[in-house]
């Protein structure tokens, strides 16, 4: 960022008065909720957009204006925003029962489809989110191991409960970013104990020799990695890694949990492990599995999952109550997402789009000469600023090589606010430094993207962003 960088300049001046209907409600929202927002992501100086509606892969904001949208509901909306066939599935259900405080037949629909497209799992629970489904592998594998350590990867997220929160976006530590191994010392985490941390082991990711040597250490209940790798794959893990972890742990006897909350039904109908042609032992879903609704799933090896039975072989139960557990709106939009989903046509789609803006994208700015990149594998687009690599044209070309120290660095806070702020002037709703399509992103949306781009440099070099 160059010296002369404001965040009070022109940018920010067009920005209030083109969202002014946001600005107000932003007073409101501010008055009920630290920092005006309800999820950290959405946080935005000097304020965020508020949606007033959303349809394909477009979303209206209060102020009428129509963005196209890379945050597809947090990665949830392979279909779209409000797909016909989710619509009509929730509204048949809403009128019918929303919580019947009974088991009912979709739950049992839903699972069917879970275990249709994903053969590992032969028995499941749901749960509220992804969050939820995280807590619960790792308790099963307290219960089935008697062991309690969990090895995670530097900069994988596995949601917000305490044992996996540690260690799950950048800033990484100095020392670490120095070349050192990542330590949990090193990681603070306010609000979580050291009794919780010092249960948590980091490894480096895509590096199946550390993985080995902290396994033989720390004799953990279990080793759990991100789908395609750290936040949807800011460092992408490519298959054969994933295969090296399920081979090693196999080798080890340690239960391996795959977190396909994002992966899961939106890379391919069965997932990051079907790409990877592996079984993990345990495996969670959120987002594309509910169709938009909240909802989770943690499902895999029978004789792991009877921890949660009564009278079980390991004479101890995992208790799992829930209110909202295996919701029926929540199951009538799975299923009806999961049916569409099963025709593979959504994942390819989603992924080829996603390709073609990737592309688009680095033309743009070798022709703007920006020194920006963007990569990503699926449907995941990732923008790296100031990048001083090599580059290339190939869909798997790596930047820094795959360097996670690099790929996995912080990026400057006010340059951040203002690229998102620029391309939302410029018509665009992008998730921070990355973006997903959906199948509903088409090559007209590509075409404004790239538009929209192309303005939101000219008003960062404007006001001195960038260079
Ligand atoms: C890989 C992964 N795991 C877990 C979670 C947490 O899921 P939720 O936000 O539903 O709690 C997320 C959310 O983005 C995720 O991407």
């Amino acid at each position: 960022m160059s010296a002369s960088a404001s965040n009070s300049g022109r940018l920010d001046a067009a920005y209030r008065e083109r969202f002014p209907g946001s600005a107000k409600l932003f007073e409101r929202s501010s008055r009920l909720f630290p920092n005006g927002v309800t999820h950290d992501g959405r946080y935005l100086q000097p304020f965020p957009i508020f949606a007033k509606e959303a349809l394909g892969s477009k979303k209206t904001d209060v102020d009428g204006h129509e963005l196209i949208d890379y945050w597809v509901g947090h990665g949830a909306l392979l279909l779209g925003h409000s797909h016909p066939a989710i619509v009509a599935a929730v509204q048949q259900q809403v009128a019918k029962s929303t919580h019947p405080g009974a088991c009912h037949e979709l739950e049992i629909e839903w699972a069917e489809w879970v275990r249709r497209l994903v053969p590992s799992v032969e028995l499941m629970r749901f749960t509220n989110s992804g969050t939820e489904a995280t807590l619960m592998a790792i308790r099963i594998c307290r219960i089935a191991t008697g062991r309690t350590k969990v090895i995670k990867f530097a900069g994988h997220f596995h949601g917000w409960h305490d044992s996996v929160i540690i260690s799950s976006e950048p800033p990484h530590p100095a020392n670490v970013l120095a070349g050192e191994a990542p330590d949990v010392e090193d990681y603070p985490t306010p609000g979580v104990t050291i009794g919780v941390s010092g249960d948590i082991v980091i490894v480096p990711p895509n590096d199946l020799a550390a993985l080995a040597r902290a396994i033989d250490e720390h004799q953990p209940a279990c080793v759990m990695h991100e789908g395609n790798g750290a936040r949807w794959g800011v460092v992408p893990a490519r298959p054969d890694f994933v295969r090296g972890v399920r081979q090693l742990t196999r080798d080890k006897n340690i239960i391996f949990i795959l977190d396909e909350v994002i992966t899961g039904f939106r890379v391919a109908p069965g997932g990051f492990q079907e790409i990877c042609d592996i079984q993990p032992d345990l495996s969670t879903f959120a987002k594309v599995l509910a169709g938009g609704l909240p909802g989770g799933v943690l499902g895999g090896r029978a004789d792991l999952m009877q921890a949660l039975a009564f009278g079980n072989s390991f004479g101890k139960k995992m208790k799992h109550p829930g209110t909202y557990n295996g919701n029926p709106l929540s199951a009538a939009a799975g299923i009806a997402a999961l049916e569409i989903v099963a025709t593979g046509q959504p994942n390819r789609r989603a992924n080829e789009i996603a390709a073609l803006l990737r592309r688009e994208l680095n033309a743009l700015f070798a022709k703007k000469s920006l020194n920006w990149i963007a990569y990503g594998d699926y449907s995941a687009i990732k923008i790296l600023p100031n990048y001083d690599g090599p580059r290339s044209t190939s869909d798997e070309f790596l930047p820094y090589s795959g360097d996670w120290r690099k790929l996995d660095a912080k990026q400057d806070a006010a340059l951040s606010q203002a690229f998102r702020c620029a391309l939302l002037l410029g018509g665009v709703d992008w998730m921070g430094w990355a973006g997903s399509t959906s199948a509903a992103h088409d090559e007209g949306d590509v075409a404004r993207t790239v538009a929209g781009f192309s303005s939101a440099i000219d008003w960062l070099r404007g006001d001195g962003f960038v260079r």
